[in-house]
């Protein structure tokens, strides 16, 4: 049997990972959070006191490393580092400039590819990221680019971390936004760029149901899906 792919990229805080989430449950597909990956190499690094951005340290300590991607009962992705369930750890906003460094070098790229591709050969999945329609899954059945302004997505980041009860300065989670899309476009190794066959969502001035429905309309028409059924 031959599984579907949806990939969806973009920069940070565009919504991706909120609205595949929806998405992957309405279609009955498998959420695949990618960035949460880079995420556990960047805690990693940081943990056993490894410069993220230095190729070299951080190459030596990858075949040490232990990362699982996992799901829970409630459908929910779980990342695993050496055994330790580190799902929320890798939330922490001073990771964010880890996994980002780390992601930027090609050794890192080179790990984690195989494992993202083996769970789309091995599931119905939607999976987000910054280079699953261009690197990681190209012949995906559907890719969507999804962006927002830097200001709405600070914006949104700002509130979640305000949320999670993390103390927070919007000035400098914008900062922290321009330099991370900075980081992720201009770097050498699969930089965040669109596909070209990818269609273009920006959800600047739409809510999240908005953005819904935008998605999943496009999604159903590119796999032939009806409300409700799912044809092949
Ligand atoms: O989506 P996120 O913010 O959790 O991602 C964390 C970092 O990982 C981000 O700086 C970009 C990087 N990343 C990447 O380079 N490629 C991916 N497919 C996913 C994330």
């Amino acid at each position: 049997m031959e599984y579907r792919s949806i990939a969806i990229d973009g920069p940070s805080g565009a919504g991706k990972s909120t609205l595949a989430k929806r998405l992957a449950q309405e279609l009955g597909f498998l959420y695949v959070d990618t960035g949460a990956i880079y995420r556990t190499v960047g805690l990693a690094a940081r943990r056993r006191g490894v410069d993220p951005a230095d190729e070299k340290s951080v190459a030596a300590m990858l075949p040490g490393l232990s990362i699982i991607m996992g799901y829970g009962e409630d459908g929910l992705q779980r990342m695993f580092l050496d055994g330790e369930d580190v799902t929320s750890a890798i939330r922490e906003n001073e990771i964010s400039a880890c996994a980002s460094k780390a992601a930027a070098l090609p050794a890192v790229r080179d790990f984690l590819l195989e494992m993202q591709r083996k769970t789309a050969r091995e599931h119905d999945v939607i999976m987000d990221g910054r280079d699953i329609g261009t690197v990681v899954l190209p012949q995906a059945d559907v890719k969507l680019f999804l962006t927002a302004s830097p200001e709405a997505r600070a914006e949104r980041r700002y509130k979640e971390l305000l949320e999670r009860g993390q103390r927070a300065d919007f000035d400098q989670v914008l900062r922290e936004v321009v330099e991370r899309d900075r980081r992720d476009t201009q770097r050498e190794t699969a930089p965040l760029r669109r596909a070209e066959d990818a269609v273009l969502a920006d959800t600047t001035g739409l809510d999240l149901e908005g953005s819904f429905q935008l998605l999943l309309g496009i999604i159903r028409e590119r796999l032939n899906i009806r409300e409700g059924t799912y044809e092949k």
